[in-house]
């Protein structure tokens, strides 16, 4: 096979084989075609798309470019849980108790931030001594025994999709369906999950930004899914607002436990609903989405979804006593409000815009190197369709930084107040298959 042949061949619209696809991957990954004509490539498919079965081919052949993680050791069905990417988005923290304190099996493993406020992986080592790297055995002990546990990923995962995505970076081919599902797939699959439940957000703070292009996104990494023997949900959610109120890593590990106590925020609660009561019904632990949600709401009410948290805090290292005393992890040397400058409705609080203020502050990287302040962030105090009067605070500031005046600046650019606006819609649809 030549790969300049192959490059033509998806040039001019036509399906590659799955013979193709792995040699294009296997020899990628080796290091054997360049990356010039892996960029080609990446074009070619961005203007032709692929079919279903090229890219469930492709999805497969990135998950076995390195290692595949086996959790056959364990008991359950393994349900992994994704996120296409939000802002203040502080749901896997309240999820992985909250279903493993109903039955379900939570071997998680996590990734780190780029851009806005850290990833799950950032947010729980601002617990102190919360320890996101265990040896394999621990981990299975710990997950048969507790039911939970949430790591890094391991060295070697999928690491045909790092070498694809710094590429697709600087090349732009970011934002091509049959691209990003096959990334997001071959990980969860690499990964070890025997079903999938993503979260497909749609808005100005996603990927997809209206929910045509979400569905569509949605609908192909479900039928990868099923091509795949990989059972798969999509909940498609929106991310025209930050999700909850919480925006930076300390701030969002205590809106988790907030909500782990039944004081969450709205519409964060319902995201965990949602997203916890298909994860159940994958894993067999409710047969209906109705029975998962009685469940769950009792295991918010009851206290029991807490104490699993302070299980998998205890048992990953970390000091579980900070989930009766929150507060201590709010370290920020200067909190200040940011005062609304007339009365109205809330009508636009631009999701990724206040992701940047919170980065600003120092709460998420501008490159894969940077250090992260887990104390800083934001928290609002108002969201689209609640009344706010002149000089009311519209958002909390956490910072480590006496002068955050191009922070306020950013913030009051894109929050918006008029004389009327609607709450959003949370969930748009669930795609099934
Ligand atoms: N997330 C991923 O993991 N990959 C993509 O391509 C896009 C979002
Ligand atoms: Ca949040």
């Amino acid at each position: 096979m030549r790969m300049v042949d192959l490059i033509e061949k998806k040039r001019d619209g036509n399906e590659l084989s799955t013979k193709e696809i792995d040699y294009i991957i296997t020899n990628y990954t080796s290091g054997n075609i360049p990356d010039y004509q892996i960029s080609a490539l990446l074009m070619a498919i961005f203007y032709q798309d692929m079919t279903d079965r090229e890219i469930t081919d492709l999805t497969l052949a990135i998950a076995h470019s390195g290692d595949v993680i086996d959790l056959s050791p364990l008991d359950g069905i393994k349900v992994d849980k994704h996120s296409t990417g939000g802002v203040g988005d502080t749901t896997t923290l309240i999820l992985a108790p909250l279903v493993a304190s109903v039955g379900v099996t939570v071997a998680k493993m996590s990734g780190r931030g780029l851009g806005y406020t850290g990833g799950t992986l950032d947010k729980l080592e601002a617990i102190p001594g919360f320890k996101i790297e265990l040896p394999d055995e621990e981990f299975i002990r710990i997950v048969n025994d507790s039911k939970v546990a949430v790591i890094g990923q391991s060295g070697n995962l999928a690491p045909a999709d790092k070498k694809l995505y710094a590429l697709r970076d600087v090349t732009a081919t970011v934002d091509s369906i049959p691209l990003i599902a096959s990334s997001i797939m071959s990980k969860k699959i690499a990964a070890g999950a025997d079903a999938i439940v993503l979260d497909v957000t749609t808005g100005d703070g996603a990927f997809m930004k209206n929910i045509e292009d979400a569905r569509r996104l949605a609908k192909t990494m479900t039928s990868i899914g099923k091509l795949a023997n990989r059972q798969t949900v999509a909940v498609i959610s929106d991310m025209s607002e930050p999700l909850g109120e919480a925006i930076g890593n300390s701030l969002e590990v205590v809106e988790a436990i907030d909500t782990l106590k039944g004081n969450g925020p709205e519409d964060l609660v319902e995201m965990c609903y949602a997203l916890g009561s298909q994860m159940m019904v994958l894993a067999k632990q409710a047969a209906t989405i109705d029975e998962a949600r009685v469940q769950l709401k009792e295991a918010l009410e009851s206290g029991k979804a807490l104490l699993k948290f302070k299980e998998m805090i205890q048992n990953q290292g970390g000091d579980p006593s900070v989930v009766d005393q929150p507060e201590r992890l709010l370290t920020a040397k200067y909190v200040s409000e940011l005062p609304a400058k007339e009365s109205g409705i809330v009508s636009k609080l631009v999701a990724n815009e206040l992701g940047i203020a919170a980065m600003m502050l120092g709460a998420g990287r501008k490159t894969k190197d940077d250090a992260i302040d887990h104390a800083v962030g934001l928290k609002l105090n108002k969201k689209i369709g609640d009344p706010v009067q002149e000089g009311e605070s519209l958002l909390t500031i956490y910072s480590n930084e006496e002068d955050i005046s191009s922070v306020k600046e950013l913030l009051y650019q894109n929050i918006e107040i008029s004389d009327s606006a609607e709450k959003p819609t949370l969930i748009h649809d669930i795609i099934t298959e």
